[in-house]
């Protein structure tokens, strides 16, 4: 019954986690919400704010769950992709907790632990299946063969999702991060009101610049015209740029998962939060007749859970990470 410790901090989430077994007991995520008024993720200050909260957020985490901590068998981290300086913060934390503690450290790839959120609670997918997985800085069709056995057969050549949403968002005057408040204002908008282009990749990779620039020119013009455009057609606007950064998304995926021959689908990232992809998905499974997966709310956005989990089959694979391990900003699967 391996205890394990889940330690996030890749980006602006400071987050801790506790799992038993691979049941998750705890899951304390501290927001940072310095950024807003930059309009973005400022590194420097993430870095500093995970200082403040990791240790905060681990007490809360160890409470919650109802463990003492000299019971932790182990304690997983992202190691990688992210800030530099957001990934030394928990890195550094979980080694020193280790070393306090004499306990394994195990390291995990914040990507592959998006997906790995599947696998929380008792409703898993089957292997192989395809996943989705859509952030602020990612958009990429994995397919999943094993917890571990992962390639990515599709990924944006530019733009992830998330920033195309975050963006628009901005050119709206709406605060940092915008992805939420596109899809609040979308569920009161007509999606079919403007069109916006669907762009032309090969294969199963995206890009979104395209469509981000598609967006500016078309608010900008039609501020020409009337200058209380925005504010007049807020809903109608988020709504059609929902609707279209959708279809990108499951066309994309619907075309993987037919000439894979695969028949689960799953959705991860930050941005599987979103309603119209969640509802998207499912009826893509509908139509063709397969399976769909989408993570529990608080395990789409960056959380520790999803560290704490892929630790756990880390764990329960005899895979522990030297103490002279260090964070990466860049870290292929
Ligand atoms: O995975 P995540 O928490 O952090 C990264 O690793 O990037 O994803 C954050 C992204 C942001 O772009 C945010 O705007 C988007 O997820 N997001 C959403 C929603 N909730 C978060 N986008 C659309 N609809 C949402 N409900
Ligand atoms: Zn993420």
């Amino acid at each position: 019954m391996p205890v394990i410790l889940g330690i996030e901090s890749s980006c602006d989430e400071t987050s801790a986690a506790i799992c038993i077994d691979g049941q998750m007991l705890s899951n304390i995520i501290a927001n940072q919400t310095i950024h807003e008024a930059y309009g973005g993720v400022v590194p420097e200050l993430a870095s500093r704010v995970h200082q403040v909260n990791i240790i905060p957020a681990v007490q809360q985490a160890i409470l919650l769950a109802k463990v003492n901590k000299n019971e932790i068998d182990a304690v997983a981290f992202t190691r990688g992709p992210g800030l530099l300086g957001s990934l030394l913060v928990g890195v550094t934390f979980a080694k020193a907790f280790a070393l306090a503690k004499d306990i394994p450290i195990i390291e995990i790839n914040h990507m592959q632990a998006h997906v790995l959120a599947h696998f929380i609670g008792d409703n898993k997918p089957e292997f192989p299946f395809l996943c989705l997985t859509v952030s602020g800085g990612h958009t990429q069709i994995v397919l999943v063969k094993d917890h571990f056995d992962m390639e990515i057969i599709g990924q944006t050549q530019d733009d992830a999702a998330g920033e195309a949403l975050d963006k628009t968002s901005k050119v709206l005057g709406l605060p940092y991060p915008g992805g939420p408040l596109i899809d609040k204002f979308a569920r009161q908008g007509d999606p079919d009101r403007f069109k916006f282009p669907e762009p032309q990749i090969p294969g199963y990779n995206f890009s979104f610049s395209g469509l981000k620039t598609s967006i500016l020119y078309f608010i900008r013009d039609n501020e020409k015209i009337n200058p209380n455009f925005i504010q007049e057609n807020i809903a109608d606007i988020c709504a059609s740029v929902e609707k279209r950064v959708v279809t990108i998304l499951l066309n994309k995926l619907k075309k993987a998962a037919l000439d894979h021959g695969i028949k689960t689908i799953a959705l991860a990232g930050g941005v599987s939060a979103n309603t119209g992809l969640r509802q998207g998905i499912q009826q893509l499974a509908d139509e063709q007749g397969w399976k769909s997966f989408i993570p529990a709310f608080q395990y789409c956005t960056d959380n520790a859970a999803m560290i704490a989990i892929a630790g756990y089959y880390k764990y329960l694979k005899g895979e522990f990470t030297g103490q002279d391990v260090a964070p990466l900003a860049r870290m292929p699967f």
